[in-house]
């Protein structure tokens, strides 16, 4: 495959049509201003902002904690099964549109069990809306369940025990909220008692959060995947672990810039992060909030750093299968799937 034959100016094109995986998106980061005022009215939520555009104009970031406090905002109008149905099938729409065949989705229970909403009617109405997916859109989809780690580990064990009656509909935990002063080795315990239960082990380091983050959510965690991560090319000791074991990193570049962990696009590290041979992804992380979702992430990066072209472009999509967590046949099948269209884009 010769991809040095394809055009720049194809480029937009091609990332939008390529097939792909996005392995870091919150699904309670796709609650799109106008969704957040019609659930407010349906159920009867007083929102602080008294108008979509008054929303919007708040989502101006300084770092992750900002976002944070208007993010849990924003979710706290979901509150049927309905709601949260809702929310993933817009999700998995414009998945579908970005041509995305496989999406591993997390969600933050502890936000809304916190407000009384009982776990099931969370985890039924996104597995609602990923059976659906699966039928009416042949997109697959699956649930990874985060802990907020500003809250306790007991907490964490809490949320636990309520998701074990639903082990079935979701296939591994994550570790998401504020970085700074919540290490992973807080979560140590509740990570060795998930992967006692056979679930998957992914964890947010790296963000704002620096390097020894990323060693310890690996060490001390056992994580399989890091979500960011841009912080490793801080310690070469690591990036040389990161490329030796290939452990995946899910980087958002939007993101990254909406909470300023880079300046700007043109500054951010992923074109270097994949000339190490690290196996990175481009994702989404919370769409609704940062600016667009997955092929907007592709666009505007590959528009911001002249260093990408074809061959990353078939990198990231090759890394985001290679990444998931579904089985070898499956993965082989997504990778023919994705060489069929390169091919085709070369002849
Ligand atoms: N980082 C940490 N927690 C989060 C994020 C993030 O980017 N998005 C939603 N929760
Ligand atoms: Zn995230």
């Amino acid at each position: 495959m010769n991809l040095a034959s394809i055009p720049r100016q194809e480029l937009p094109e091609l990332l939008c049509r390529m097939p792909k995986a996005e392995l870091h998106i919150h699904i309670e980061g796709s609650l799109e201003p106008e969704l957040i005022f019609s659930l407010a009215e349906r159920n009867r939520v007083q929102l602080p902002y008294p108008t979509i555009e008054a929303l919007r104009a708040a989502y101006a970031f300084t770092d992750l904690q900002s976002f944070l406090d208007i993010y849990y905002a924003g979710a706290s109008v979901l509150q049927t099964e309905e709601d949260f149905f809702e929310m993933a099938w817009a999700y998995l729409l414009r998945a579908k549109a970005d041509n995305v065949v496989h999406s591993e989705i997390f969600f933050d229970p502890q936000t809304h069990t916190a407000r009384g909403v009982p776990f099931a009617t969370v985890i039924n109405g996104l597995d609602r809306a990923i059976q659906q997916a699966g039928k009416e859109l042949g997109l697959s989809a699956s649930l990874i369940l985060c802990f907020l780690r500003h809250l306790t580990e007991d907490d964490a064990f809490t949320v636990l025990e309520e998701a074990l009656p639903f082990r079935d509909k979701f296939i591994g935990v994550g570790l998401d909220s504020g970085e700074k002063g919540n290490p992973p080795e807080k979560f140590s315990r509740v990570f060795a008692r998930c992967r006692e239960l056979g679930l998957r082990l992914v964890a947010h380091a790296g963000e704002e959060g620096t390097a020894d983050y990323i060693w310890h959510a690996l060490d001390l965690l056992q994580a399989e995947r890091i979500d960011h991560g841009v912080h490793c090319l801080d310690d070469p000791q690591l990036v040389t672990r990161l490329v030796q074991q290939q452990i995946p990193l899910t980087v958002c570049p939007l993101s990254n810039v909406k909470l300023c962990v880079f300046p700007t696009l043109a500054s951010h590290n992923i074109a270097r992060l994949l000339a190490c041979g690290i196996r990175a992804t481009i994702n989404s992380d919370d769409p609704a909030y940062f600016g667009g979702y997955l092929n907007q992430n592709y666009l505007a990066t590959f528009a911001a750093l002249p260093e990408l072209g074809a061959a990353e472009a078939y990198q990231l999509a090759r890394n985001s299968f290679e990444a998931s967590f579904v089985d070898a046949e499956t993965k082989a099948g997504w990778i023919s799937l994705l060489d069929a269209f390169f091919q085709q884009q070369c002849a």
